[in-house]
Order: structure tokens, then sequence, then C-alpha cells
């Protein structure tokens, strides 16, 4: 299915590459995600007809497991946050292959949660399927994909779409973020249905998912700048990412990709984590990509960059413009507009990619096509 998407829309167009045509598809491709939940225009509430079929079996559910691979999964951890903190229904996520192996317990009344950008993946299609062997009283059984046709799909009780249309750059970009979103509706719909947000609560938040594609409009004016910054990657062997709450999955997400495509070694890491292991790598040669937005977390992370700072570490820094972060000696700022804290995770994955991108294109790796990786894994 995907290389018939792929011949159907093999045009790159102006860009050099599917990654970078994909990146600057974010904001069309979130806007369409949203449409499934928001009507256009300033309306606050969720359209009566998103997931209706499904009320029932959400009503019904008191926790959530959610099951995924590579990019996948980092979109799930953001969905864990989400669940926990804004509508208290306890949420695990586990990476499929682990998952699989371990007889896990699924508990009565799990939403169990697949997401998968290709629905092929081999560990997500068969960790689902030990799911549902178990037969937990009030399973409910939900794939998050970006191909209707998918074994996925067909195996799931829910199928809730991300409108990202195809995907044919092996690191994923417009499906993550269109997860993320796609996930946020669905927190918003199990809130709403089980009564555990406040009207004004989730008028607020739907009218922040109004200005979204805007934001990640904006935000591709970053592109410049990073691709400046990305100079002082070309060489290194070695990179960390720090983030704290909502952007340690973006940290993580963010090595990830500099990985996959530019095929430096990078890790992704909670920087309140960084004394317990870390901080011993941290020397002139080692660059550290810091996700800072200013939020609730922001004062401690900024102590967590002066760890850094005072052991040589020369940090990239993505803070929020009223941060008021300035460059200073081995100190490089980029500023991303405000955002709201919840959402954040989803402007600041474009920057992340944007990164990883240009370090790849200077150090001539095939972008679309990293060697040794496949867009779908089917097979164990
Ligand atoms: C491969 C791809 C990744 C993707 C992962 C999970 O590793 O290269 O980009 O995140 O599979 O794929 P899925 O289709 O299940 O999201």
């Amino acid at each position: 299915h995907e290389i018939d998407a792929a011949q159907h829309n093999a045009d790159k167009g102006e860009f050099k590459h599917y990654m970078l045509k994909e990146i600057y598809e974010q904001p069309d491709a979130v806007a369409r995600t949203l449409e499934m939940a928001l009507d256009k225009g300033e309306n606050v509430k969720l359209r009566d007809d998103f997931l209706q079929r499904h009320e029932t079996q959400l009503k019904g559910i008191k926790s959530v497991q959610i099951i995924a691979c590579g990019t996948s999964y980092h979109s799930g951890l953001v969905a864990k946050y989400w669940f926990e903190s804004l509508i208290r229904v306890p949420c695990s996520v586990e990476v499929a292959s682990e998952f699989r192996y371990r007889n896990p317990v699924v508990v009565d009344h799990s939403l169990v949660i697949c997401i998968s950008q290709s629905g092929e993946t081999a560990d997500t299609l068969s960790a689902l399927r030990d799911t549902q062997k178990q037969s937990p009283t009030g399973l409910v059984s939900l794939a998050l994909c970006n191909v209707p046709t998918s074994s996925l799909v067909r195996e799931t009780d829910i199928f809730l779409p991300t409108l990202a249309g195809p995907e044919i750059g092996v690191a994923s970009t417009k499906a993550f973020t269109t997860q993320l979103v796609a996930l946020m509706l669905l927190v918003l719909k199990v809130g709403a249905v089980q009564q555990r947000m406040s009207e004004e609560r989730l008028s607020t938040l739907i009218g922040e998912l109004h200005q979204l594609p805007g934001q990640l409009y904006n935000s591709l004016n970053l592109d410049a700048p990073i691709k400046t910054m990305s100079e002082h990657f070309e060489d290194k062997k070695s990179c960390l990412f720090l983030g704290r709450g909502l952007q340690f999955p973006i940290a993580l997400e963010g090595a990830l990709k500099l990985k996959e495509i530019s095929y430096i070694h990078a890790e992704g890491y909670a920087a309140g984590e960084l004394k317990h292991g870390p901080l011993a790598l941290v020397d002139k040669d080692m660059p550290i990509v810091v996700l800072a937005p200013k939020d609730s977390m922001f004062d401690k992370l900024k102590a967590n960059m002066q760890e850094v700072h005072a052991r040589h570490g020369e940090l990239f820094v993505f803070a929020s413009e009223s941060s008021q972060m300035v460059a200073e000696d081995r100190l490089h700022v980029v500023h991303v507009p405000d955002v709201c804290e919840i959402l954040a995770p989803i402007i600041y994955s474009v920057p992340v990619q944007l990164l990883s991108y240009h370090v790849a294109v200077l150090r001539g790796t095939d972008v679309d096509q990293p060697r040794n990786l496949a867009k779908s894994v089917t097979v164990e």
C-alpha cells in the first residue's frame, strides 16, 4: 500500500527530500487531523460525531495501555502525561517487542492503544493479539494509524486515524505530530464522556488546538537558524538531548531522529537524570540539545543547563521567546514561538526534526532511506 502511495505522491516538488517535504506538510496534516473532532472556526466543543459510535466503550475504560515501536512509541509517552495529568486515567506505555514477550497483565476494562504509522509493524500486531488472547473483561482495542486498510485497523475495535497522508521518508515526522494531535483529541473525548474534565478546561484546550496549525507554520520559520546551528554538529560523534516533563519524550524523539538519519550517536535523557550518569560524558566536544519552553519545569531545567555549562559542555537550546534566554559562550539559542505548555511537545517536535535533517544533509547521508532501516518493519 505504501509503495502505491509513494508512486501516487512521488513528486517532491520544491523539496530536496521527502523528509523535508513531510516536515513542511505538518501544518496541513495537523489541521486535517484536528478536523475529525473540531469544526472549523473558533468552536470550543468536540464535534458530536467524533468517536460517537464508541462512546459506550470509552465510558467503560478504567486504564490505558499503549503499545508501539520507534517514533510511535514516543508519541505514546507524551500521551501518558496527558492521560494522567489531564484526566487522571492511569496509563502505561511499552515498546511492543518487550510487551509481547514478558507475559504482561492486561487488567480488566483496559483501553489498549496500538500506535503505528503503517499498521503493519510485526511486534505491535503481535502484542495486540496477545492482549486479545487474555480476553480481560471490558477490553477495548484502538488503532491509532495512518493506513486505514492496514492489518492493525482490521484487528482492533476502534480506528482513530491520523490524516498525515502518505509518509515516504523512513524517519517519521508528520505521522508523529498527527499522532500527538489525535492522542490529545482522544484524551479530550475520554475526559468528556467520563466527565473527568470541566467544560471550561475542555474549551480552553480546544481553543489552543485551533491555534496549532498556525503555530506549526510559524515554527517552520526556524529552518534558517537551525540550519546554521546544524554546522556545529557535522563532525560530532555523540550528542545528548535533554528535556523534562512533556519534553522528555521529545528529547528521546530528537535523539532517535539524529541517529536514524545522520548516524551520529545520540541519547535522549530526562534532564533530572543528568547527575545519574550522562554528566560524566560532558566535555567541550559534546553538544547538548535542550528543549526548554518556558513551562512549569523551566527553572529546574535551567539548573540542569548550568550543570552542563559548568563542565564546558556546549548547549544548543530551543527556548521560548518569552524565556529571555540569550546566547553566550558555548550557549546557542533558537527562540521558538510561545505556545501553551500542554501542546508544546507538538511544536517542539519541529526544531528537532529540522536539526537532524540539516545535520544529515551536511554529512551527506541518504536522508530518506537511511542505511539498515526500513519504513515498515513487518518481520520480527
Ligand atoms: C520503523 C520506522 C520508524 C517507525 C517504526 C514504527 O522503525 O523506521 O520510523 O517509527 O518503524 O513504525 P510504525 O509504522 O509501527 O509506526
